[in-house]
């Protein structure tokens, strides 16, 4: 299954097509498909709203679903794991609904200008609009490789630390936190984007320092727009609920967290899409995607180090360790969308461009390799940018 193209059919349906952006998107495999294909299929009731047998039975597909997520993501129970539009609505969800009950007496937000803008602008906004209650967005720096620099952390955070806003894997370097390290004060609470781990490596929410976290289905092989958002239990009562919105059917309430975050009618189908790519993963297995991810970024970075004028944008792979199989690198002199339609006429999809950062340098480039992808899509890369190499 590692390394093999056949459970997706927009890759088999290009053969000679080297896709190398996953951290974008993720093409949908068979399984997904065919789960989202029976939901349109099938008895159209809508989940929670109507007491008739198909609204009670898409309320049960429901619920089976969020109960697959919030296992595949390592939560305690499924009720605290919400669906959203993507990770960009989770967030939000998170700084509107959450964020500004933990920061009603005023206090700090730490967070790193070099991360995702769909992580760092919601919790500017919110920061602006509580300035008058004492809130403060304070931020944190990475190194040139994406890595969290323990120092400046520790120099930003202090005992009015109320959040942390912290990125698993980086968007651009690929580069994973090593939560444990982080000097997070005990006045804090951690809020983590999954958004480039979640169905790459394991993730185990409820043993982490992570108490609220947000996650992109569209990443893990989910139809796209999809999403969901983590809330541990002990967090729930910082939840803003509206108790008018959107009910205007039966009660479905599972939690304050699915009562928020959950209001209007429900995307039963993605949710339903969604479980089944945490079953087509889990059916896998995460470390061995970890690994299979590694190998490749390896092979990657070996290779590129023989190409002169290739600078690598992240710190260095070891084989043996999974990894994101995010990678990014420069070439001298070359701008970053020229490199990516360089390598676009030789059939290789890559990101380039800002990033959805604040300022990347111009001329990264990001290549993303997932299960599907193999050691001959690496060296077609690796060719690519010898040839682009050259031009120089
Ligand atoms: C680190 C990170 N956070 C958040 C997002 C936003 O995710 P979504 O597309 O699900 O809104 C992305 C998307 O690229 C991302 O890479």
């Amino acid at each position: 299954m590692l390394g093999s193209r056949r459970h997706f059919p927009a890759l088999t349906a290009e053969p000679d097509l080297v896709y190398l952006d996953a951290a974008s998107g993720t093409p949908c495999p068979e399984p997904v498909i065919a789960q989202l294909t029976a939901e349109l299929r099938g008895p159209a009731g809508n989940p929670g709203r109507g007491g008739h047998p198909w609204a009670r039975d898409a309320l049960r597909r429901f619920e089976e679903a969020r109960a697959a997520v919030a296992a595949f993501l390592g939560a305690s129970a499924p009720d605290e794991v919400a669906f959203t539009r993507g990770a960009t609505g989770a967030m939000a969800f998170l700084t509107d609904r959450w964020g500004a009950t933990v920061l009603a007496d005023g206090g700090d937000i730490l967070y790193c200008p070099g991360d995702h803008l769909s992580t760092v602008r919601p919790w500017l906004r919110l920061a602006e609009r509580m300035r008058p209650q004492g809130v403060r967005a304070v931020a944190y720096r990475r190194d040139r490789l994406g890595r969290i620099h323990l120092d400046d952390f520790a120099r930003a955070a202090s005992d009015r630390t109320r959040i942390v806003v912290a990125t698993d894997v980086h968007n651009l370097h690929g580069t994973r936190t090593d939560l444990e390290a982080l000097p997070i004060p005990p006045s804090a609470t951690l809020c983590l984007d999954c958004s480039q781990s979640a169905g790459r490596l394991p993730l185990r929410l409820a043993e982490s320092r992570a108490e609220v976290a947000v996650v992109s289905g569209h990443k893990m092989f989910g139809p796209p727009g999809t999403g969901a958002v983590y809330v541990r239990r002990g967090q729930h009562h910082r939840i803003v609920v509206d108790r008018a919105a959107g009910r205007s059917g039966p009660a479905r309430h599972v939690s304050p967290l699915t009562d928020a975050a959950e209001e209007g009618s429900l995307d039963g189908a993605g949710a339903a899409a969604l479980a089944g790519a945490a079953t087509f993963i889990d059916g896998i297995g995460l470390d061995a995607v970890g690994g299979h991810l590694a190998g490749l970024a390896a092979r990657f970075a070996d290779g590129a180090t023989r190409i002169g004028g290739v600078t690598l944008l992240g710190p260095p792979v070891d084989a043996g360790r999974p990894h994101s199989g995010i990678v990014a690198f420069a070439l001298d002199g070359q701008a970053g969308p020229d490199v990516a339609f360089a390598l676009e006429r030789r059939g290789i999809y890559v990101r380039a461009g800002d990033h959805c950062l604040d300022g990347p340098r111009d001329d990264a480039v990001r290549a993303s390799f997932h299960l599907y992808n193999d050691e001959n899509d690496v060296d077609r890369l690796l060719q690519g940018l010898t040839a682009a190499a050259e031009r120089t």
